[in-house]
């Protein structure tokens, strides 16, 4: 019992240094890069239950009241669709960092990440013209993509906050997906008939590529608009330019090449 309260006061010292530990800790060395893109790496996955002790939300799954998909000029689609409460899942689980570039000057990173799967289900509306099949109904949807390569881009300015500390003001905010592979499904479409909605899932899903390709633009400005406020204000909260970014330490210091 006597050792319980030492070993308290040390655990308690731990927690407090593990609390203060800055989210990014990168020397501008030639590992700048990879240092930036694994801490980065390290925030996406904190995502999954929160980090509170350093300002990063729980966010998955994501809910998005509404996301309005709507494509009307071209010969592959031609219609209205809406998504309403969708949830988005797995966006954070078994993320892998496949490259990092970061210029510390310009404040400006890229990233290219893997996750082997995204989900999302939610409610749909959705009338109009998938190449030459018409399509109408509403119901639930759900959508797998697998195999999904992300590029996340973005750009910052030197800013200084309330409390002098000089911070990353978010300026740009990209995230792209591509996916491997897709399944998705929609229940009731037409009214609920059961052989015309297989008939128009089987087409979406065969022809599933073609049909990314036209609302890949939509999709991506949604999820960036969504992801943009948490980075921005994470990298307002928790960065110190100054701190997270030190000079390189002298060259003695360095390990012979
Ligand atoms: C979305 O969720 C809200 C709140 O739970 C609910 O009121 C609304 O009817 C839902 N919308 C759809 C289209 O399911
Ligand atoms: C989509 O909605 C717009 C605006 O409400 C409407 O003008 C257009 O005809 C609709 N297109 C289809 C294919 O339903």
């Amino acid at each position: 019992m006597e050792t319980a309260r030492p070993l308290l006061a040390v655990l308690a010292v731990l927690a407090a240094a593990a609390a203060a530990e800055p989210l990014v800790h990168c020397p501008r060395d030639d590992r700048l890069g990879q240092c930036v893109g694994e801490a980065f790496l390290r925030i996406i996955r904190s995502m999954a239950t929160g980090d509170p002790g350093h300002g990063v939300p729980k966010l998955d799954p994501i809910l998005v009241p509404l996301m309005p998909m709507s494509k009307n000029a071209g010969k592959v689609l031609n219609l209205n669709m809406t998504f309403f409460n969708l949830t988005i899942e797995d966006i954070t689980h078994d993320v892998t960092l496949k490259s990092a570039k970061f210029d510390y000057d310009k404040l400006e990173a890229t990233l290219e990440l893997h996750r082997p799967l995204v989900h999302f289900h939610g409610s749909y509306k959705i009338n109009g013209k998938i190449l030459w099949l018409p399509i109408w109904g509403e119901g639930t949807s759900w959508m797998k993509m697998t195999d999904v390569g992300e590029v996340w881009h973005m750009r910052a300015e030197r800013a200084v906050a309330e409390d002098g500390r000089p911070y990353m003001q978010l300026k740009e905010y990209t995230s792209t997906l591509s996916p491997g592979a897709m399944a998705v499904h929609y229940d009731n479409l037409f009214g609920g008939n059961w052989v015309l909605g297989q008939g128009a899932n089987t087409l979406i899903n065969s022809q599933w590529k073609v049909i990314y390709q036209q609302l890949q633009p939509l999709s991506d400005g949604h999820f960036s608009a969504i992801m943009r406020p948490y980075w921005a204000d994470i990298f307002k909260q928790q960065v110190d330019l100054d701190r997270d970014f030190p000079a390189p330490a002298a060259a003695a210091a360095a390990p012979a090449p």
